[in-house]
């Protein structure tokens, strides 16, 4: 039986301690931090998580079996180094494996090396300034301009006219997101989808394939933010593609990590642009997506606990899985009006109990707090209403309406979540 730690506090983790309280394996599940809806799963606690030893003491006093990683900047930061350097088993890569999302530059050099299936790049330091506006000048458009560093989610620019692309690279020689350099990529078109592998090390299982909403507003518009709203399976991903992603993609990529000496443990994210039956590797990240987790992990129908736990301790057991293409689920974000700029935050949230008096509904907290039993919004993305269909249009209809039994000032969501699969 398993005592885990889970690490993080928005509605990815929500969903992660749904289905690790649920599995089998699981006999107590704390969070830090957590929040007021982990709270209903798991026992939360204050933990400074850049502070490694203070983890490992926690995870020693209470002799926690497993730890499960979140979000990436604790994986940047190599507290799953931390961790495994005491014989406490963790579910997240190492700092080093985790290059795969926080350098955008190793991440291309990689998948040149190994002949992973991404758009053509040229790569530049923090000193080649002149070097990368040179490029763009002559680049055919559109270019994309990546900063090198983690941006939190800001240092792509896809850039249709020139003097974008200049202004972009001016902008990330700036140093408004660290030095680091950047990469300046060719245009991929096609339609956005990701996929998600359980790693061990050596071995890999896919799970459903779901599809983000990036853009604030319907139809695409509006700026880049976390993710506006999911769903899972996501249909343009057909069984030759995630056989193509599983063979040309994530064996490559797991197989080259180990031979370089940094086996890659914990869930690999691929940012796949899908063109017809083409398929490209537009970013990896090293953690769960979220929103899709809400979506993926509601159609995964596993012991989620002995699923980590095997693959944490380098030996995938993926008999632990029943199916990962349980029905589909479609995930609204309730976001705050003005994310991803400037919001309010503070107001009170009702109707969660309603909403979630349809047994096909889960509500995840990703942005809120709770004082004096007062449940608040705190955060730009608030809430992920996520339902379960038989079909993808029942799924999207019980979400939309339990969106609307959820009132707070500054509620705001887009309404075509899924519409382009439909
Ligand atoms: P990334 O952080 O690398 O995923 O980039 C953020 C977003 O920029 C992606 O989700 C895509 O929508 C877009 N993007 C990144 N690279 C490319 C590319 N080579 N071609 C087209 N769009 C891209
Ligand atoms: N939803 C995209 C991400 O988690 O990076």
């Amino acid at each position: 039986m398993e005592r885990i730690l889970l690490i993080g506090s928005g509605g990815r983790e929500h969903a992660l301690a749904k289905a690790l309280v649920a599995s089998e394996s699981c006999e107590k599940l704390w969070a830090a931090p957590g929040n007021p809806g982990i709270a209903r799963e798991a026992e939360c606690v204050t933990l400074n998580i850049s502070d490694h030893v203070a983890v490992e003491k926690f995870c020693m006093r209470h002799d926690v079996t497993l730890v499960v990683i979140g979000p990436e900047q604790p994986l940047a930061e190599g507290l799953a180094d931390a961790l495994r350097a005491e014989n406490i088993d963790v579910f997240g890569p190492s700092k080093a494996a985790a290059q795969l999302e926080t350098s955008k530059g190793f991440s291309k050099d990689f998948m040149r090396r190994h002949h992973v299936p991404t758009a053509p790049y040229q790569r530049f330091d923090a000193g080649q300034y002149v070097e990368a506006r040179a490029a763009v000048e002559m680049h055919d458009l559109p270019v994309v301009i990546k900063y090198d560093g983690l941006a939190a989610g800001k240092g792509v620019v896809v850039a249709t006219e020139r003097h974008q692309a200049i202004e972009a690279v001016e902008m990330m020689y700036k140093g408004v997101f660290g030095d680091d350099g950047v990469v300046i990529e060719g245009f991929l078109k096609g339609e956005e989808a990701s996929v998600f592998a359980i790693c061990d090390g050596r071995d890999f299982v896919v799970l459903a394939p779901a599809q983000d909403h990036k853009r604030s507003g319907d139809g695409d518009t509006g700026k880049n933010t976390g993710g506006m709203g999911a769903y899972a399976p996501a249909p343009i991903v057909t069984h030759t593609i995630t056989e193509t992603v599983s063979e040309k993609v994530i064996r490559r990529v797991i197989d080259g990590m180990a031979a370089e000496g940094m086996p890659f443990v914990g869930c690999l994210f691929c940012g796949l642009m899908i063109d017809g039956e083409d398929v490209n590797v537009v970013e990896f990240n090293v953690r769960f997506g979220d929103p899709e987790t809400q979506a993926v992990m509601s159609v995964l129908d596993a012991d989620v606990a002995a699923l980590f736990a095997s693959a944490a301790r380098g030996s995938l057991d993926v008999s632990v899985i029943r199916s990962t293409h349980m029905g589909f689920a479609c995930n609204v974000v309730l976001a705050s009006k003005g994310y991803p700029d400037a919001f309010e935050k503070g107001l009170p949230i009702s109707g969660i109990e309603a909403a979630e008096g349809d047994p096909y509904v889960t509500v995840y907290h990703a942005g809120t707090r709770a004082v004096d039993d007062v449940l608040l919004t705190s955060g730009g993305r608030v809430l992920g209403v996520t339902a379960l269909g038989d079909t993808l249009a029942q799924a999207v209809a019980r979400s939309y309406a339990a969106c609307d039994k959820i009132s707070y000032d500054s509620k705001y969501h887009r309404t075509d979540i899924a519409k382009r699969a439909l």
